[in-house]
């Protein structure tokens, strides 16, 4: 397998170097012990690092390098952390279980997860500007303001999610859209559109990444919420059965099980279709799709 253009990408070798281009940023900080140790402790638990996988993967669809991502892919990571930290808090979700480990706040206490959580908020923007290689000055206010739409579209939906203030108007539907587009899809598409800017796309390429991500976004959160009421907790890495009892608005909650399903084949047929017209350099991206759509955690 290579990296490069129409073959499948080595999904591996992705993390590998995202994992070290994120080491080498955080020893470069030689922030103290307490801020250190939970930032590295909620970083490098065994995620999937899909975003990072998808940001690099969008960069070889638009004609370039995957590496021209690295930057993308070390700063999405930091959010996506970031924003599981803070989720997991007992003001949130409350859960004890991430990524197959206790939560940060039950690891190092609430303190240091609130605080780790707004360092790599921070962070991910400075990695942006300093991981190698380095963007021209247009593509990185660029890319720094994409992240930052994606960043504040994640904490939108956080926001509904866990305080509502939908307008009465919206249907069920509609508000559990509104939450997954926001607090999971935006930074997903985040990662493949600011992937493709760091690699030059051209403005047609980077129109059907951007629909294509947006597919891909909601698709991901609804197969989480499948995963929470019917996945195999020995896999799953988190504590199931959770969103029930909180009474969130979920995919499997508004329309069922067999109904979610359904919106998850149509939403990967849209996303494939999109697929189709970028051609042979988005075969790294059909390979992620394929594996997120048929994941087990
Ligand atoms: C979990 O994201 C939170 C959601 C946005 C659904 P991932 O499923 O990508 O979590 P990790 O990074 O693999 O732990
Ligand atoms: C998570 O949604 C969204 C963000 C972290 C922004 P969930 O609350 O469903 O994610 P999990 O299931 O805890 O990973
Ligand atoms: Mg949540
Ligand atoms: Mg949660
Ligand atoms: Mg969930």
């Amino acid at each position: 397998m290579s990296n490069t253009k129409t073959s499948q990408l080595d999904l591996d070798f992705i993390r590998v170097q995202t994992d070290e281009a994120m080491t080498r940023f955080i020893d470069s900080l030689d922030l103290p012990t307490k801020l250190d140790e939970p930032i590295r402790y909620a970083l490098f638990a065994p995620g999937k690092r899909i975003r990072p996988l998808l940001a690099w993967s969008s960069a070889v669809a638009a004609g370039g390098e995957g590496s021209d991502a690295l930057p993308v892919c070390v700063a999405v990571e930091l959010i996506h952390a970031f924003s599981l930290v803070h989720d997991d808090l007992p003001a949130l979700d409350d859960d004890e279980l991430r990524r197959g480990r206790p939560t940060l706040h039950k690891h190092a206490g609430e303190a240091a997860a609130i605080l780790a959580g707004d360092a790599m908020l921070s962070l991910a923007f400075e990695a942006l500007a300093s991981v190698q290689p380095h963007p021209s000055a247009n593509t990185h206010a660029r890319l720094i303001a994409m992240l930052s739409q994606g960043t504040r579209s994640m904490i939108v939906g956080q926001v509904y999610d866990t305080l509502g203030g939908f307008k009465e108007s919206l249907t069920d539907r509609e508000r559990t859209e509104l939450i997954h587009m926001n607090k999971t899809g935006a930074l997903i598409h985040a990662a493949c559109t600011m992937g493709a800017v760091a690699a030059g796309a051209d403005q047609r390429t980077l129109d059907l990444i951007s629909v294509f991500a947006w597919d891909l976004g909601l698709q991901f959160q609804v197969i989480d919420d499948l995963l929470d009421v019917q996945g195999d907790p020995s896999l799953v890495g988190k504590t199931l059965g959770k969103d029930e009892k909180a009474n969130k608005l979920t995919y499997p909650a508004s329309f069922g099980i067999d109904e979610s399903k359904a919106i998850i084949g149509t939403l990967q047929k849209n996303a494939l279709s999109k697929l189709d017209q970028l051609g042979p350099n988005s075969a790294g991206l059909r390979q992620l799709l394929d594996k997120m759509t048929n994941r087990s955690h």
